[in-house]
């Protein structure tokens, strides 16, 4: 019989995995045993530290709900999200807009509206138009594109953090026009803290992290036959926008409000302009690091 101690180990329990028939699974599988493993050897995990890591596991999950989803945000606050979204981006075929993270707030089914629509229903706040193109990477229009936006009320809260979940608000899907253009009416956006109520909060508490994500608003864009964009707009100025706690800030994302704006279609609000761009279906991955917190539980049932 092989000895089992911290120099076989890592073969053994990967001998017997080697007939996992799917190659992916086989793949990510070994790797992440063989860095688990990697990992426990590098800090020389005690017992109550590894049964300490069992303990948060479990209350991320406990926390999770058809309505908020702790472990989107616990990948988005150690850095997972953005490395999969960078990954994801470098395998894109054309340089199109960068990604930025869906976060854990995103709701499908958002109501349908019309151009120039304004998402806001329960808020206050200053109203801004948002406007610009969605093109592919040459530039041409993409007639009709797909448009889901929502962002977080003048309190920082998204819909779901205080309504009855069955209320919208700050959330809506646009069809841009022939041309690819769109233009709506929102927040101006503002920054926040992420829920902080949760084992999360606790760990960015001790250490000794700020929790504030800088004033950002949320985009899913897409259109047949290319690759669906999620990203964020950020606005410039905003004091955490050099230290997200999430980590989605890219300098290309980065937009300023423009208080006089004649080239505005609405040019008597504070206007912020961004024209996206979509890369080629290479495939059908959405990109999403994430997804409406209700259809994650329904799938673990
Ligand atoms: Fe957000």
């Amino acid at each position: 019989m092989r000895a089992i101690n911290e120099n076989t180990i890592t073969d053994v329990a990967l001998e017997q995995m080697a007939a996992t028939p799917n190659p992916r699974m086989k793949q990510i599988m070994a790797s992440l045993v063989r860095h688990l493993h990697a990992f426990t050897k590098e800090v020389d995990l005690t017992p109550e530290e590894w049964l300490e890591g069992i303990r948060f596991l479990t209350a991320v999950g406990q926390k999770c709900t058809a309505h908020r989803q702790e472990f989107i945000l616990l990948s988005d606050t150690l850095g997972l999200s953005s490395l999969v979204i960078a990954l994801h981006d470098k395998r894109a075929t054309e340089a199109v807009t960068k990604s930025s993270l869906l976060g854990p707030f995103y709701r499908q089914d958002a109501p349908m509206m019309k151009l120039g629509d304004s998402i806001i229903s329960k808020s206050d706040g200053t109203e801004v138009v948002f406007y610009g193109r969605v093109a592919d990477s040459a530039g041409r229009g993409i007639p009709n594109a797909l448009i889901q936006i929502w962002e977080p009320d003048e309190t920082g809260n998204y819909d779901l953090q205080k309504h009855d979940p069955s209320v919208m608000d700050l959330r809506g899907c646009f069809h841009a026009d022939a041309e690819g253009r769109y233009y709506f009416r929102g927040l101006c956006p503002l920054g926040y803290m992420i829920p902080m109520d949760g084992p999360v909060g606790d760990m960015i508490r001790a250490q000794k992290r700020h929790g504030y994500r800088p004033a950002h608003i949320h985009f899913v864009i897409g259109g047949p036959g290319y690759r669906e964009l999620v990203t964020a707009l950020y606005v410039a100025g905003d004091n955490h926008i050099d230290s997200d706690t999430v980590f989605g800030v890219d300098e290309s994302l980065i937009v300023s409000v423009n208080k006089n704006d004649p080239s505005s279609p609405l040019p008597k609000l504070p206007s912020i302009r961004y024209d996206f761009r979509l890369a080629a279906a290479k495939d059908k991955m959405s990109g999403r690091v994430g997804a409406d917190p209700s259809q994650i539980t329904a799938k673990a049932h």
